[in-house]
């Protein structure tokens, strides 16, 4: 049997990222799976770049890896009450990529942050703009992480058991979704 394909993209374009360790904790408790993860060093959207020389190469091989997932997940940090530049800049461009590659792709979104409430403002603007993609997203559980410099051990496990059990139901419920398409 064909391992499912999962994609993951984090929010944050720094290595230590908490949202990349939360990445690599949803991927194990996820299960078996062929992952892949997102590079969102794009350029800057600019219309007239986008008429002059169309759609860049990384974004569509952004694009493309998206529409080959079977799920995607995007764990995003939360910078002024709202998802970084980066991802939203990502997301201007896939929308302008042709074949709508989220479209009905299960999707869970997730964050950590510094703030008490784990970057839930974040999330919840991304599921804002995430509506005119359709994606078919999880709703829930919800997990935002607060106080991100002590989310992870050394080992990079989340050290909220609370946390865990979130994750693990949270990439239950996303697997179901990719296994039934
Ligand atoms: C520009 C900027 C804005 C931030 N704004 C918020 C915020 O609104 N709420 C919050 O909880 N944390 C905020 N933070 C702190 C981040 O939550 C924290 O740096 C987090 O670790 C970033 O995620 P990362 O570890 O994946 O890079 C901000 C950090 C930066 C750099």
């Amino acid at each position: 049997m064909t391992q499912l394909k999962l994609f993951g993209i984090p929010g944050a374009l720094r290595q230590n990222s908490t949202n990349r360790k939360l990445l690599a904790a949803a991927r194990h408790a996820f299960g078996p799976a062929d992952y892949a993860e997102a590079d969102l060093r794009l350029p800057l959207y600019d219309g007239d770049d986008e008429v002059h020389s169309g759609v860049p190469a990384a974004v569509q091989h952004l694009a493309d890896q998206i529409a080959a997932a079977d799920a995607v997940i995007i764990a995003t940090p939360e910078y002024n009450r709202a998802p970084p530049g980066v991802l939203k800049n990502a997301l201007d461009w896939i929308s302008r990529t042709p074949g709508r590659p989220f479209r009905d792709k299960p999707l869970a979104i997730m964050s950590v942050a510094d703030g008490p409430g784990g970057g839930d403002r974040s999330q919840y603007a991304l599921r804002l703009m995430l509506v005119s993609f359709r994606p078919a997203l999880v709703n829930g559980p919800e997990l935002a992480i607060p106080s991100a410099s002590t989310a992870f051990d050394a080992e990079g496990q989340l050290t909220s058991e609370r946390h865990r059990a979130t994750l693990a139901e949270l990439m239950e419920t996303l697997r179901a979704v990719a296994s039934r398409r």
